[in-house]
């Protein structure tokens, strides 16, 4: 009992760390969903992460075709984003920065086996290329692990038109999910666009002097965000888990030792012995 409790409350915890890819340590996991609320598909302004997007849209899956890429591809909140049109879209840093990119959730807005070739630069020369190929109705995660590059492309072609959509839709749009990128270098989260401020107390690792604390996984992090237009909003976190993740854990753990605990009691004093349908009770050695 006491293991199965146990079990159940690792593999939660590894299904709250694993929601984020791997985007750990000094990483920053884009959502795309601390994006203005839109009602229509929307160019991401410049300066979104300190990093310039070129023909990078973002819309709201659920506004999309049923069963098109940009379902498949949501992967948290509701935005993605999209290369506009089907044409290349470019993220960039501003030189001399340079950025890390990890990977991203991605899968084809219509046509099956699109190629999506993902080049990155360091100062004008390619210096990494991968192409990958992307289906309508399953995600697909995409690794890169590129490092000190100051612009990312991504291009798209080929592919057919899978047969939901056959007639009514087509196109080489891609749908891009949860980008986790390293800018650390560069961006602090008080220097957003949107007027944004954040403010973080607490024991998080890997602060780099004054106001931020970083985002370390220790640690109580109270994150505000103001937001213009917007309801203030408020998350709470420890060591990293939203604050009722954090008390369902507990209680978990409270309940197994309350077991555990009840357990060793009955083993000491011998006052649970198996009860058998027949007998009343079992505490005097039998029945
Ligand atoms: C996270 O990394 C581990 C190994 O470091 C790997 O086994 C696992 O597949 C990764 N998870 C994701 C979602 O990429
Ligand atoms: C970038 O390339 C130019 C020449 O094209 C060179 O003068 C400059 O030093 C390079 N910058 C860096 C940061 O490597
Ligand atoms: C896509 O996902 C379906 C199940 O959702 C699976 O049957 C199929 O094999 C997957 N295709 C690829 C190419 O991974
Ligand atoms: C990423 O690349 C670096 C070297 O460029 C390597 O040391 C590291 O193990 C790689 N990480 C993953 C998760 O592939
Ligand atoms: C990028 O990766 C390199 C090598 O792992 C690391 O030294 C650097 O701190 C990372 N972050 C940035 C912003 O370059």
């Amino acid at each position: 009992m006491f293991i199965l409790i146990f079990a159940l409350y690792s593999l939660s915890f590894t299904h709250v760390i694993g929601s984020s890819h791997n985007c750990t340590g000094t990483s920053t996991l884009i959502t795309f969903d601390d994006l203005p609320t839109i009602t229509v598909s929307t160019l991401i302004s410049n300066g979104y992460f300190g990093l310039s997007w070129s023909n990078a849209y973002y819309d709201a899956a659920s506004r999309n075709v049923p069963g098109s890429g940009y379902y498949t591809a949501l992967s948290s909140g509701s935005y993605i984003t999209l290369n506009g049109f089907g044409n290349p879209m470019a993220i960039a840093s501003t030189t001399p920065n340079t950025f890390n990119i990890s990977s991203f959730i991605a899968a084809a807005a219509w046509n099956d086996n699109l190629n999506l070739a993902i080049s990155g630069k360091r100062n004008g020369t390619t210096v990494y290329q991968q192409t990958v190929t992307l289906q309508v109705t399953n995600s697909t995660w995409v690794s890169l692990n590129w490092t000190y590059i100051d612009t990312v492309t991504f291009t798209t072609s080929g592919g057919t038109v899978n047969s939901l959509f056959a007639g009514t839709y087509s196109g080489s749009q891609f749908a891009m999910d949860d980008l986790c990128v390293d800018i650390n270098s560069f961006y602090t989260s008080t220097t957003s666009v949107y007027g944004t401020s954040t403010t973080r107390s607490g024991s998080g690792g890997g602060g780099n002097g004054d106001g931020d604390g970083g985002d370390g996984g220790d640690g109580l992090d109270l994150e505000l965000e103001l937001e213009l237009g917007k309801k203030p909003k408020a998350t709470i976190t420890i060591g990293g888990l939203p604050v009722a993740v954090f008390a369902g854990t507990m209680a978990a753990v409270v309940v197994a030792l309350i077991i555990f605990a009840f357990l060793l009691w009955c083993f000491i004093s011998s006052k649970c012995c198996t009860q058998k349908p027949h007998c009343r009770g079992c505490g005097g050695g039998g029945c």
